[in-house]
């Protein structure tokens, strides 16, 4: 077990480059099941979730070469198995992108439910209502998804909720059936966008993705080639909004500032200063954090793994802010650490009402998910003394080389065994 021992107080200085985006990655190695031929994947974020959904398809049968640590080839022409049993998916959540890919692969998956952060419920039935559309029999036994069909038929799929999985897996499923599947109320992420433009890469058909409608035109096989992963935008999000807190002054490379447009404005409202450039921003602070309201929504709207570190900001803004999960049931499990940290805030369902405070104390304190674990961080940089951060598996799934890059800002941070 690790934990990261944190000294507060510094100002993050400098620059950091952002890695490969993990929400694009953990669907585009699935998705490389689909293809005959080798795919070499590239800008491909050295964390554990790509670990663990490699090791998944190796389990399955594929060939991973990884020819550095960013680049890695997958050659999944020899895979002969359609079934992901629970050992082998309950690492991860995104292993529902299993059953896309090998329902687009076999016409037939049977893959665990499976497992990842906890934001309360977290159904799969948009995914399964894709899969029924497109003519795939669907059902749940012993905690595992059978998914079976003779012919995936193109259909036209609403979906009732904007929702990335699903608007991924049925992108998935269809991107080989005959004729054209139209997806509406789709989900609009960049990292939507990424796995159509991988699978294009690789010879589908996909127009749309990004907007609401996508087209998914039936092609009759996909062949192999070389793709870069996009920059991480809630990577990006998570420096940006530490470099605000610490009142440093940080460019943030290799990012798409389009895609950080909702964090820019925010930052700005509450009296950060943000310069975008072509492939970075730069992000400075001089002067005193002001309240803001914040409401999580599907892209373009501010996003909610961004909602625990913004909240970190918050906590010390002047006045009182409110923040709106607008996404997940229950995304607040880690404010009881942050009050921990001298926070003042209460929840009241989906809402935090957040009193800033003059500053934030160091404290021992748990990384509840993934980007809760990245908020402690950040609020460990900015408190008076010493911070511990517990539980860093969670950081470990999602972030590369996060000490290491912090430290490279000036950040004062360990990991240390215990
Ligand atoms: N939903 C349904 N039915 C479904 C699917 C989703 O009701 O069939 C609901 C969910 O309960 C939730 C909302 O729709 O309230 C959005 O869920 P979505 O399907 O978009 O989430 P996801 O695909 O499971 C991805 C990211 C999450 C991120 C969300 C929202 C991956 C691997 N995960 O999850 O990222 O919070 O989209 O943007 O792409 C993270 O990176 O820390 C993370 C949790």
């Amino acid at each position: 077990m690790e934990k990261l021992v944190i000294t507060g107080g510094n100002k993050l200085k400098g620059e950091v480059t952002v890695s490969g985006a993990k929400n694009a990655v953990v669907a585009i190695i699935p998705a490389a099941l689909l293809v005959e031929g080798v795919c070499r994947i590239e800008n491909v974020p050295d964390i554990n979730d790509v670990t663990v959904i490699v090791d998944m398809l190796k389990q399955l049968g594929s060939a991973v070469n990884y020819i550095n640590n960013n680049t890695i080839e997958i050659d999944c022409s020899v895979v002969n198995s359609y079934t992901a049993p629970y050992e082998m998916v309950k690492k991860m959540r995104a292993s529902y992108y299993l059953l896309g890919a090998l329902l687009g692969r076999f016409n037939k998956a049977e893959v665990a439910f499976p497992g990842g952060c906890d934001f309360g419920v977290r159904p799969i039935d948009q995914h399964i209502k894709g899969f029924e559309a497109l003519g795939v029999k669907v059902e749940m036994e012993h905690g595992v998804i059978h998914a079976c069909t003779d012919k995936i038929a193109a259909a036209q799929i609403y979906m009732d909720v904007v929702s990335v999985g699903a608007t991924i897996n049925v992108m998935l499923a269809a991107v080989k059936a005959d004729g054209i599947t139209i997806i509406e109320n789709a989900a609009k992420e960049p990292h939507i966008v990424d796995v159509a433009n991988f699978l294009n890469a690789m010879g589908a058909n996909i127009r749309g993705a990004g907007t609401d409608v996508i087209k998914v035109k039936g092609v009759d096989k996909l062949t192999g080639g070389t793709y870069s992963i996009i920059p991480d935008q809630i990577e990006a999000g998570t420096f940006m909004i530490a470099a605000a807190a610490s009142g440093g002054d940080v460019v943030v490379k290799n990012v798409i500032p389009k895609h950080l447009e909702s964090i820019t404005a925010k930052l700005i409202e509450m009296n950060v200063n943000v310069d975008e450039y072509d492939d970075a921003v730069r992000v400075w602070r001089t002067d005193k954090l002001l309240k803001a309201n914040v409401k999580t929504l599907p892209y373009p709207g501010f996003p909610t793994d961004l909602q625990p570190p913004v909240a970190v900001l918050l906590a010390m803004a002047e006045g009182t802010s409110i923040v709106t999960e607008g996404v997940w049931d229950s995304r607040f499990q880690y404010i009881d650490e942050l009050k921990r940290m001298g926070a003042n805030i209460k929840v009241e369902g989906r809402v935090a009402v957040i009193e800033g405070v003059a500053k934030l104390s160091g404290a021992p304190v748990k990384a509840t998910d993934l980007r809760a674990g990245a908020a402690m961080v950040i609020a460990g940089i900015v408190a008076d003394g010493i911070t511990e951060v517990h539980d860093l598996k969670h950081i470990d799934r999602g972030y590369e080389n996060f000490e290491a890059k912090l430290l490279s800002l000036g950040a004062d941070i360990k990991r240390i065994k215990i």
